[in-house]
């Protein structure tokens, strides 16, 4: 267990992540930062109050003030505005670049040594800015998306074959976007390769309404995105990185030649445990997700570039 971590923002994503931190005990403080006056302090105090009922200890605070995440080991950002129907991640560039910039500035003041999982969106953009203004290295600067993007596709491909997900092994890669890479050629069913399983149309549906995963529960919802899934994502994250799990996950990574990509976010195979990224799995792809791969770091470069023209 964790001593503190510290979660920013706390609207949908960022409560229910500090909600999930405490029910799995990763912490002995979980801190919920937000710079709305009164909302981390309350949602705070009634997520400690449900300790007694799950059965856990944790101390659940919130604050308008990072003093109170003082020293914390890990945080998870989440600070930012979510998407609106019809707008696309990357039209969120500029508000959420400045928010996640000062929020950088602030871990860095007051934890230097923390790790950092980014959520804010565009997402590996943002883990762009975290990177450079925490001045971090890219071990301690990851985002989630790829956990996120995964399940919903193992979802999917489950609820197609009429399996238990759990038998599901799949991954997918690149930017969070329109572009991100679903690999087919090492998606299993129980070791099973799933084009013998399912055909290819219906494999091709998939991987579409994969992409679009996001904006399906934003047409939905209308007002805010996703939450519940992405809060359960950022948090295996942060549990492979508090009990050293050493799992594979695809995360959004910092990328120095791997993959034949430099200087750019993109989500890759990443081992994950106490030192936060441990090893990039440089794995062979086949030419059309090497392809993929490379388009979707490259919108990624764009925004990078733009973001250094604020
Ligand atoms: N990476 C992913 O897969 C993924 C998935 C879902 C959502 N997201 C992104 O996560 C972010 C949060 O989504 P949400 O649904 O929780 O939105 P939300 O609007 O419910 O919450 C965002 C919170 O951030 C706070 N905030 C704004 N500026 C801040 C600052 N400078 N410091 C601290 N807090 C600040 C807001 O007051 C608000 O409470 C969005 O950018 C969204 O697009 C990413």
């Amino acid at each position: 267990m964790y001593n503190k971590i510290t979660v920013v923002g706390a609207g949908n994503v960022g409560a229910t992540a500090a909600q999930r931190l405490a029910e799995k005990n990763l912490a002995r403080t979980v801190v919920m930062i937000d710079v709305v006056e009164g909302v981390p302090q309350g949602k705070a105090l009634d997520q400690w109050q449900s300790g007694p009922v799950e059965g856990y200890d944790t101390r659940v605070l919130g604050s308008n003030d990072y003093d109170a995440a003082q020293g914390s080991e890990l945080f998870i950002v989440t600070a930012g505005i979510a998407r609106k129907p019809g707008m696309s991640r990357d039209d969120l560039v500029k508000t959420n670049a400045g928010i996640v910039k000062s929020v950088a500035e602030q871990i860095k003041r007051v934890a230097p040594g923390a790790m950092v999982i980014v959520v804010s969106n565009p997402l590996d953009a943002m883990c762009y800015v975290a990177r450079k203004h925490t001045g971090f290295p890219r071990e301690r600067v990851l985002g989630m998306a790829g956990v996120l993007d995964t399940a919903r596709y193992r979802m999917f491909l489950a609820e197609a074959m009429e399996v238990a997900v759990e038998d599901i092994q799949a991954m997918v890669l690149g930017g969070h976007g329109d572009t991100m890479v679903p690999l087919v050629s090492y998606t299993t069913v129980s070791g099973i390769p799933v084009t013998q399983l399912l055909a290819k149309d219906k494999l091709d549906a998939i991987v579409t309404r994969t992409r679009n995963g996001g904006a399906e529960i934003v047409a939905h919802l209308k007002t805010g995105s996703a939450y519940y899934a992405p809060s359960a994502a950022a948090v295996q994250m942060a549990e492979a990185i508090v009990l050293d799990k050493k799992r594979v996950l695809p995360c959004s990574t910092w990328l120095q030649g791997e993959y034949g990509l430099k200087d750019v976010y993109c989500g890759v195979p990443v081992k994950l445990g106490r030192n936060g990224l441990e090893q990039i799995l440089d794995i062979s792809l086949t030419d059309q997700e090497k392809k993929d791969l490379h388009a979707s770091a490259e919108a990624v470069r764009g925004i990078q570039q733009l973001i250094d023209t604020f």
